[in-house]
């Protein structure tokens, strides 16, 4: 009965080979398929996949880029001290909240838990995750406010993370103030034939549908009704992948809403003109970001006169997103585009065999959060300095970027700054790693000591 019903529901769209092995199925494998076959809309999948070949021109969209007006992060001191106020208020009054997403898994990086869970801190060995939930409550002791974290996950790292946080006291932070949330998933498909593939005789072939699959998921799951019901005004957005982030800096945050901004995003210049970082460009008016893979080379090697890249804004994936703006966007659950990448995904066939295919075979669907930039009636793109703010997990050890060492090495050297602006000096080998509770930033180092002083051993200041 069933299997004749979800025939003939599927027929339409060519997809019954989902019910193929449906009499060989136990009760709990059926219903369990049903689940994943009612949750998937097929008229928008086949149009999807269908629309392949009408997708964005992007060579003809990168020949219109320009740079992006942008201001700079400390841009002359009133106007800073103005922003570092409004965004501070903010922040004091209870209007802002953080969100983290951590739905990827550290495949590049070659680790089998969720990525939040890496050991980083350059002495502490404190994890992702913690330097993030410390950043948080640096801030909430500075600031001397409640402020929640709403963590977003995929099916792949969802149970890690309640259990880490579960069994480590919430990392410290008060419970009330912890929202894991989990994002949705996008079938992978066929790319010679469109169909959907199947990952065993009783599941659908799945995969996280980009970190911009947010918007739902937090509509989904009260996220943004919580906010409202909390007062939250502001999110300040960040990826688990970073730990210079400052939670909530409230300098970004004040930036945002001095220019009344409903999506303001952290850049820094580019390195080199091919830099693994999404291009934030101005096309016709509009703030957008080209990612990386899809940058054309003409257009990322562009110069200007002085030799410098002329689309020099990389994107470091840090926002500031109003809610009201999020709330809209919520509305229509197509007001973010599908990005499609041509995947390796084992499935199994029509004879019952798992295939393990050695090429790309696939399609797989995502969101990408970046693209409600354009959206934004006022998008304002800030710049800060790479050295301070950016420095993310990506690869192992011995990969030429973003790797361990690197990020290591990056927070110990932002942190001898902080201190050496406090007038400590220290050996260039002495590593150094700062608890946001001891000092969340430079200003706290600065208040901490009266006389010059010379380190010479590792310290955590703690
Ligand atoms: C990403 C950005 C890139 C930016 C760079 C900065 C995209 C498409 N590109 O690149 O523009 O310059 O970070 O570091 O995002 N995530 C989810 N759910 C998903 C997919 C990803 O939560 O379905 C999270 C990951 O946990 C991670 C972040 O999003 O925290 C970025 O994902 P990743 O695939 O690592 O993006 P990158 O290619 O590194």
């Amino acid at each position: 009965m069933d299997k004749q019903h979800y025939s003939s529901m599927l027929k339409p769209y060519k997809q019954q080979h989902l019910v193929q092995f449906w009499d060989e199925l136990s009760d709990e494998d059926r219903s369990a398929l049903r689940a994943q076959i009612d949750s998937i809309d097929f008229q928008r999948l086949s149009e999807l996949a269908s629309k392949k070949s009408q997708q964005i021109d992007i060579v003809e969209l990168a020949k219109r880029a320009v740079p992006p007006k942008a201001i700079r992060l400390n841009c002359g001191e009133e106007q800073t001290k103005a922003a570092r106020a409004s965004g501070e208020k903010a922040i004091r009054d209870g209007r802002v909240g953080m969100v983290l997403v951590a739905g990827g898994q550290g495949t590049r990086l070659g680790f089998d838990l969720p990525k939040g869970m890496f050991p980083i801190g350059p002495l502490s060995q404190r994890t992702l995750f913690q330097m993030h939930v410390d950043s948080l409550r640096g801030a909430m002791k500075k600031f001397q406010c409640e402020i929640p974290l709403f963590i977003m996950t995929s099916p792949a790292t969802d149970q890690d993370t309640r259990d880490y946080f579960a069994q480590n006291n919430n990392l410290g932070l008060p419970a009330h103030l912890i929202y894991i949330f989990q994002q949705g998933v996008m079938p992978a498909v066929d790319a010679m034939s469109g169909k959907v593939l199947l990952e065993s005789k009783s599941q659908i072939a799945v995969s996280p549908d980009g970190h911009g699959g947010i918007v739902e998921a937090m509509k989904k799951n009260g996220i943004l009704t919580a906010c409202q019901a909390k007062g939250i005004e502001h999110l300040f957005y960040a990826q688990v992948d970073n730990p210079l982030v400052t939670a909530c800096d409230p300098l970004l945050i004040g930036h945002h809403l001095i220019s009344e901004s409903q999506m303001t995003t952290q850049v820094v210049k580019k390195r080199f003109a091919k830099e693994k970082v999404g291009n934030v460009v101005a096309i016709d008016g509009k703030t957008q970001i080209i990612e990386y893979s899809d940058l054309p080379d003409e257009a990322a090697e562009r110069r200007n006169s002085d030799g410098s890249l002329a689309l020099w804004a990389g994107n470091i994936a840090v926002h500031v997103i109003s809610c009201a703006f999020l709330q809209n966007c919520s509305e229509d659950s197509n007001s973010l585009p599908f990005h499609i990448a041509h995947k390796t995904v084992p499935y199994v066939n029509e004879s019952g065999d798992r295939v393990k295919p050695t090429q790309p075979n696939a399609f797989k669907f995502e969101k990408f959060v970046f693209d409600l930039l354009p959206k934004a009636s006022v998008a304002l793109v800030v710049e800060g300095d790479a050295a301070e703010v950016f420095a993310p997990v990506k690869n192992s050890d011995g990969a030429a970027t973003d790797t361990p060492a690197f990020c290591r090495t990056s927070l110990s050297q932002r942190f001898k700054r902080w201190l050496a602006a406090a007038n400590v000096e220290t050996d260039e080998s002495t590593i150094v790693e700062i608890h946001p509770l001891w000092a969340f930033d430079v200003e706290d180092v600065k208040s901490k000591f009266s006389s010059p002083l010379k380190i010479n051993v590792d310290t955590y200041f703690a």
